[in-house]
């Protein structure tokens, strides 16, 4: 089957929603839907019409139609009843088939055609599955937004606390009859402690960028055998005028997402990203901890779609794995290696597969990669916090750590000892203690502060850090052709990351 579009139009042919699987012009694909109802009042067909270039296969939706647009080449047969799938699809998101719900539900109905086309199967996509995908995806997309939302919020709101202090100085110097104005890092502007404070907001960051989907844009199209149908549709838009982009450089899709750095990356890449959300009490215990894993795949050579992929899962732990749909499970559970369910089928090209995910759950303390000890003394004058980490997985190794304590308002703390660095940031009223580097050899370090306030005050404490070792012990070791077992040169990344972690 070679699926070049899939839309949802109404009568008269306006695209409501479109997705393109092979590059194709706006002009192009809206010509072509317009152009639908037109041969459909020629054709004697009730389900599917023909003109010298393509084939439209239709269904009624009350007053829209679902429509796939697919070459003359493809099985009509295969063709409708991949129509079938999605026509269903979309009574899952909307109440009505009405062009104003299928604008609302147009992200989760794009997600879902996706899901439906990802790996060129339709047969083995049923319905729960295409939601159980598009939600983890879209729960995901919250996550970032909920995030960026915050970041935002928090930019402004440093701005404004930056204006006035400015204004205030200002004030102040005109009344001191000094000049109106003084630069930022005037002795004024620095306490006499030995914190260095942060004058102006740092620029937001994304603390958070969300992993590429299982299955990226532009994923639709299945090469292999069919991919000569392509090009000849492709030739044929040109000789009929219309510019055609190369499929390396333009966009297909209506939504653009996180690409993955393509630097030093084989025609086979391997993509190992984890994050972990975790929640301590202060006086130690682990409320709850979760670990997400997710390994996406990318193939950008077709000599290599036809692969298999050797895992060597050393978890002791009882982390639950899941394999995509189309990956053969039984296989996976018996030699321990992900390849798809039909040996014949290539895996899709130059886009991000998902093919296996993980998810670890547990309340046992021994598992937490670092534990913090944050403790609060009370002294006449205000608090004496002395806190404290330790990392609990010997075999584990954490960058860029950044433990970040909350302050009391209005207050800067007075720091007498501290293993790494430190930074007072006075805008968000936190003490932000970073270690480049903890791993076994450098297992523990701690910091003492004083400064007024309660002990409630220091907490939640958040941490950060990156590493390149997965948590779960499981590793992408070797990817071999199908049929001979040779073996194929590929890259890999590997992404352990925080999402959340927090001591209550
Ligand atoms: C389809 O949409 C276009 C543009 O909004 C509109 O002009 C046309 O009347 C619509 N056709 C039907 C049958 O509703
Ligand atoms: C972390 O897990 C808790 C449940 O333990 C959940 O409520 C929270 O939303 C999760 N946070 C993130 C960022 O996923
Ligand atoms: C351990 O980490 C601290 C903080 O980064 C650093 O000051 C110290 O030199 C490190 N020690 C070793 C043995 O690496």
């Amino acid at each position: 089957m070679v699926l070049l579009a899939a839309a949802v139009c109404n009568k008269t042919g306006k695209a409501i929603i479109s997705r393109q699987f092979v590059e194709m012009t706006r002009s192009r694909i809206e010509g072509l839907l317009a152009a639908f109802p037109k041969l459909m009042n020629t054709g004697k067909q009730h389900t599917f019409v023909e003109t010298e270039s393509v084939r439209y296969v239709y269904q009624p939706l009350e007053k829209l139609y679902m429509l796939l647009i697919t070459t003359k080449a493809s099985n009509i047969l295969e063709d409708l009843e991949t129509l079938r799938l999605f026509a269903r699809v979309i009574p899952e998101y909307c109440r009505a088939m009405e062009e104003s719900e299928i604008v609302d539900q147009a992200f989760p109905l794009i997600f879902a055609f996706d899901e439906i086309v990802a790996l060129g199967y339709r047969e083995s996509v049923n319905l729960a599955q295409i939601r159980t995908f598009t939600e983890m995806d879209s729960h995901e997309e919250k996550v970032f937004q909920a995030v960026r939302q915050t970041q935002e919020r928090e930019a402004k709101e440093q701005m404004r606390k930056r204006a006035k202090e400015l204004q205030q100085q200002k004030r102040e110097n005109t009344k001191r009859g000094g000049p109106a104005y003084k630069g930022i890092g005037s002795s004024d502007f620095r306490s006499s402690s030995s914190v260095m404070e942060t004058a102006l907001p740092e620029p937001t960051k994304p603390a958070y960028t969300p992993p590429a989907r299982p299955s990226g844009t532009g994923k639709a199209m299945k090469l292999g055998s069919k991919t000569k149908d392509v090009d000849m549709f492709v030739d044929q838009l040109k000789s009929e005028g219309q510019n055609v982009v190369s499929t390396s450089s333009g966009k297909p899709s209506a939504v653009s997402r996180a690409a993955v750095p393509e630097v030093n990356q084989e025609s086979v890449n391997i993509n190992v990203e984890e994050k972990i959300n975790l929640t301590a009490g202060r006086d130690g215990g682990l409320q709850n901890m979760e670990v997400h894993g997710l390994v996406t795949l990318r193939v950008t050579d077709e000599k290599y779609g036809r692969i298999k992929i050797a895992v060597n899962n050393r978890d002791q732990r009882g982390i639950q794995v899941q394999t995509h749909p189309n990956v053969d499970k039984k296989r996976f559970a018996s030699e321990s290696c992900i390849a798809l369910k039909n040996p014949d089928k290539s895996f899709p090209m130059k886009t991000d597969v998902g093919v296996l995910k993980w998810r670890f759950q547990t309340q046992d303390e021994s598992c937490m990669p670092l534990s913090i000890n944050c403790w609060p003394s009370e002294t006449s004058s205000g608090c004496d916090v002395n806190i404290e980490y330790t990392l609990e997985q010997e075999d584990m190794e954490l960058n860029d750590v950044v433990i970040t304590i909350p302050l009391p308002h209005g207050q800067s703390p007075v720091v007498s000892d501290c293993d790494g660095e430190y930074n007072f940031d006075r805008a968000k009223t936190q003490l932000e203690w970073s270690i480049p580097v903890i791993d076994s050899g450098n297992k523990t370090g701690s910091m003492e502060f004083s400064i007024g306030g309660h002990p409630d005050d220091f907490f939640p404490v958040h941490v950060s850090f990156v590493s390149k070792k997965s948590f779960c012990d499981i590793e992408l070791i070797d990817v071999q052709m199908v049929d001979d077992g040779t073996p194929v040169k590929f890259s890999s990344q590997v992404l352990f990351f925080v999402d959340n972690y927090e001591i209550v």
